[in-house]
């Protein structure tokens, strides 16, 4: 009797030990699991470590290493991945976030980019990204903010970022895009369009009038084309327009004076023709004025330097032949500005009187030389023979159609 309760009390002994040990060892095995390897907490997660595995596997360069830690399922861990609450249910996380700024990683966007359907900003400023952009982008449908800028992307205007119900702000400037752009892009209701140092050309579409954006940044584009009366379709909404280098044209309209709004003017290194229009004495909130660098000619109107907002007025090389009252002396005004290689015949650092007195001969007349009607169909296209060609010597103004 007491051997066989020594042995039934051995077996419960082994059979206690056996079911310890398995029940540790399967709690440490959890254990373990869960400190390396948690399942991810929700399918989006699961598609966005999917989507963000096969972005890792077309990046062939990482100098530093960013995306080193872009490993498992814990995608919200990884180097610029944002998680937050989901747009519609906020109780899931969900990828909503890619910032790559400025890590100079190399490689191109795959079409799983795609999965990433609640993303609302993509940052990918200052790399080496090439190619174009994948169609499936636009299952993007929350893509707020989009800033491929400073990159080797390369093709026609990305139609794609056209489909995008919630972009705000699209930032494509320094890449290598090209050809016209889409009509559709200013009929978007975006905030803010910088294409600037890209390899777009043709002429501003007319509907470039229709945009809301409050900055639009052409900048060192071959576009060509002019500056329509409808410009003051932008008076509403428009704060800051730059159109440095675009081979713009011909008279800038007396209706650049109804965009009150307007902070920032830059229209250097064109071809505009012609004088300052008096209107622009409208453009109360007007801090910087730039007219370099174009065919302009006649007076500078006080109106433009009593601007109370206006700290910097340049519109050196051009013709103007007379600055009208404080024109003259603007830095008593407090306002800097340049007024180099004109014809001001009280400066120094002017033209000759020989290019002087050519300009003065043939002025420009903006009622001939205007740009076309209205900003429907295709009638301020001007035909490229009529474009001066942006190196043209400085006495090409007198050649324009109207003064012929
Ligand atoms: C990146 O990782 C590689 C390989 O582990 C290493 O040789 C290199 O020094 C790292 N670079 C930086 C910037 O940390
Ligand atoms: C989450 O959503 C529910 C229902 O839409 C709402 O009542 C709740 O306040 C929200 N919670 C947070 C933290 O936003
Ligand atoms: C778009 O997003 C949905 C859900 O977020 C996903 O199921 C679908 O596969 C995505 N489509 C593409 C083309 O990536
Ligand atoms: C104007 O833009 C062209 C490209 O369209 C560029 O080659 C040129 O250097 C730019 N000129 C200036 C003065 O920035
Ligand atoms: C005024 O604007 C011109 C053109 O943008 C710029 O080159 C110049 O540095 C500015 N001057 C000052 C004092 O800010
Ligand atoms: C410019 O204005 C300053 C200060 O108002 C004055 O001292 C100076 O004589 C003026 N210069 C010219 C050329 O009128």
């Amino acid at each position: 009797m007491a051997s066989t309760s020594f042995i039934i009390s051995l077996a419960l002994l082994i059979l206690i030990l056996i079911l310890h040990l398995s029940s540790s060892s399967a709690a440490s095995h959890h254990h373990r699991q869960h400190h390396h390897q948690p399942p991810p907490p929700n399918p989006k997660l699961q598609q966005a470590y999917i989507a963000l595995q096969a972005f890792k596997k077309v990046i062939y360069s990482d100098p530093h290493n960013f995306t080193t830690n872009w490993i498992g399922p814990n995608v919200c861990k990884y180097n610029g991945i944002y998680c937050s609450p989901s747009h519609y249910d906020n109780k899931t996380k969900v990828v909503t976030g890619i910032d790559l700024n400025g890590v100079d990683i190399a490689g191109y966007l795959p079409d799983e980019l795609g999965l990433l359907s609640d993303l609302a900003l993509i940052h990918l400023n200052s790399n080496r990204f090439c190619g174009i952009l994948p169609q499936t982008l636009s299952n993007l449908s929350l893509l707020f903010e989009l800033d491929l800028s400073n990159n080797r992307f390369v093709g026609p205007f990305p139609t794609v970022v056209l489909s995008l119900p919630s972009l705000k702000y699209l930032d494509l400037r320094y890449n290598e895009f090209e050809g016209s752009l889409p009509p559709q892009l200013f009929t978007k209701n975006l905030d803010a369009i910088f294409i600037n140092n890209n390899w777009f050309s043709n002429v501003v579409p007319p509907s470039f009038v229709k945009s809301t954006a409050s900055v639009i940044v052409f900048a060192n584009n071959k576009l060509g084309g002019c500056l329509p009366p409808s410009i003051s379709n932008f008076a509403n909404t428009l704060e800051e327009l730059l159109l440095i280098n675009t081979s713009v044209s011909r008279c800038l309209p007396p209706e650049v004076g109804y965009l009150y709004k307007l902070k920032v003017l830059d229209v250097s290194h064109n071809n505009l023709v012609g004088p300052i229009p008096y209107s622009i004495v409208g453009l109360a909130h007007l801090e910087q004025l730039n007219l370099a660098h174009n065919m302009m000619s006649g007076i500078v109107p006080m109106g433009v330097c009593v601007l109370p907002n206006l700290v910097n007025f340049t519109f050196s090389y051009n013709f103007f032949c007379e600055e009208e009252g404080i024109c003259g002396n603007l830095s008593s005004n407090g306002i800097a500005f340049d007024d180099r290689l004109n014809c001001l015949p009280e400066k120094p650092k002017q033209r000759s009187e020989k290019d002087c007195e050519l300009a003065l001969e043939h002025p420009v007349d903006c009622l001939h030389y205007h740009c076309g009607g209205g900003g429907s169909g295709g009638s301020n296209a001007i035909p490229p023979a009529m474009v001066p060609a942006a190196a043209t010597p400085l006495l090409s103004p007198y050649l324009a159609p109207g003064n012929a």
